[in-house]
């Protein structure tokens, strides 16, 4: 098929090296002049594994000039849709719309991917005047590419049945199951999934904290064993520091706020909020109480990216232990494999930031921050992300998202 993607975000670009590579014509639309000469030169505005491999193969042609899209049978919006006081953004989507509606042929249809609210999709089958799909994207950053060729579920949202059609023969390569439903139902469907996810993680947090307590207790152990229930399952229940990145913090406040402007409160997912906006305080607090006191000392803290992976921080919890810290007094110095910040002073290498350190936080679970235990030795140590095994810590300078303060914990598990 000739397909159209516009935004050449994460999500757009994804998906558009994704279709060239399985032989559509793709055409890649996005506003930023300097994006698209960048992408041209096959340099990724972002790194994730695999895409710098798809860009050498240069099958997408890129360009910021909608009348490119004049032949297409599918046009994809991939673009951003922030969360501007508590409220989702929708200009980007609907100015789209409104072009792709100058440019595309009649019997074009438009695909929404951008993750948006409920009766957008509606809305931008008026603005551009053409049948329209919601085809949401469940994609992790860090998993990209491997997600868009076997995504556990396609979804396609649709009250035109050929147009639903049409994008189902699209993905039909990635053999997963596809659920055919109305435009509201996948809008919903992609907010209630990132929305439970984010319930799940703020959930065991919960119980980390509660763990931290009470004797001899270990949310790892809790988790692991609640997650051998089919009907709970193991996913999403590794506590930490919080969830960050593009889209559980945007997405679930979005959804609330669109819930509570209908007379719904949508209590659980505020909660979730709630729980993660309080995660990096906590932490900051578990290491003044360790070290008695955070003014002029200086910390390490291992990790800014917002998951390992990614060199992305937007909404990273790191950083803003990052500000809390400071806040309070604390000289930081950070070091992550990928991303960069200027939060605070960057150094190249973890040793040097452990090295140069009185007290070391790990706020990503980054590979490289495996099994260096012994590299911590007579450094005050908070895991944020329970990457260290807590039997190789001294237990008078350690602690741990979700390990009891005091007692016995061996640690195993
Ligand atoms: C998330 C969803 O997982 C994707 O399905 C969805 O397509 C995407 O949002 C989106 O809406 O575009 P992503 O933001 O890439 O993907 O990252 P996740 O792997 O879901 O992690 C989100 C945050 O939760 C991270 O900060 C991670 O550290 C945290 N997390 C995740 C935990 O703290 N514990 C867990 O058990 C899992």
């Amino acid at each position: 098929m000739r397909v159209g993607v516009v935004g050449l975000g994460y999500v757009g670009l994804i998906t558009a090296l994704v279709l060239a590579e399985k032989e559509h014509v793709v055409v890649g639309v996005d506003v930023d002049q300097g994006k698209v000469e960048e992408l041209r030169c096959n340099r990724s505005p972002f790194y994730e594994p695999g895409v710098e491999d798809l860009l050498a193969k240069n099958r997408v042609t890129y360009t910021t000039d909608y009348s490119a899209l004049g032949e297409v049978d599918l046009a994809f919006i991939a673009v951003s849709t922030p969360t501007v006081g508590g409220k989702i953004y929708l200009d980007h989507v609907f100015s789209a719309a409104k072009s792709l509606g100058e440019v595309l042929r009649r019997e074009a249809v438009v695909v929404v991917k951008s993750t948006v609210v409920p009766g957008t999709a509606r809305k931008v089958g008026e603005v551009s005047g053409r049948r329209v799909v919601s085809n949401p994207e469940f994609l992790r950053e860090g998993n990209a590419i491997n997600d868009t060729l076997h995504p556990d579920r396609v979804v396609v949202g649709s009250s035109d049945r050929e147009a639903g059609d049409r994008v189902e023969r699209l993905w039909e390569f990635t053999g997963s199951p596809v659920v055919r439903t109305s435009l509201e139902e996948a809008e919903l469907v992609k907010y209630a999934s990132n929305s439970f996810l984010a319930v799940k993680v703020s959930f065991i947090n919960e119980m980390a904290n509660l763990c931290e307590a009470l004797p001899d207790c270990d949310v790892e152990v809790v988790a692991r064993v609640m997650g051998m229930d089919r009907r709970i399952a193991p996913y999403f229940l590794k506590a930490g520091l919080g969830f960050g990145g593009s889209c559980f913090p945007k997405d679930t406040l979005a959804i609330s706020n669109f819930a509570r402007e209908r007379g719904e409160d949508l209590r659980l997912v505020e909660a979730a909020i709630q729980v993660n906006q309080l995660r990096p305080t906590r932490a900051v607090e578990s290491l003044r109480e360790m070290m008695g006191g955070l003014t002029g000392r200086r910390i390490c803290i291992l990790g800014v990216a917002f998951k390992p992976e990614t060199d992305d921080t937007r909404e990273s919890v790191a950083l803003r232990v990052i500000q809390t810290l400071r806040g309070e007094g604390a000289e930081v110095v950070v070091y992550d494999p990928r991303a960069r910040t200027r939060e605070a002073r960057q150094v190249d290498s973890r040793d040097q930031c452990i090295r140069e350190a009185e007290a070391v936080v790990i706020a990503t679970e980054w590979g490289e921050f495996r099994g260096i235990e012994d590299s911590l030795r007579g450094k005050f140590v908070y895991d944020g992300r329970r990457v260290l095994d807590p039997s190789r810590m001294d237990r008078r300078y350690f602690r741990a998202v979700g390990l009891s303060r005091s007692g016995s914990t061996s640690g195993q598990g």
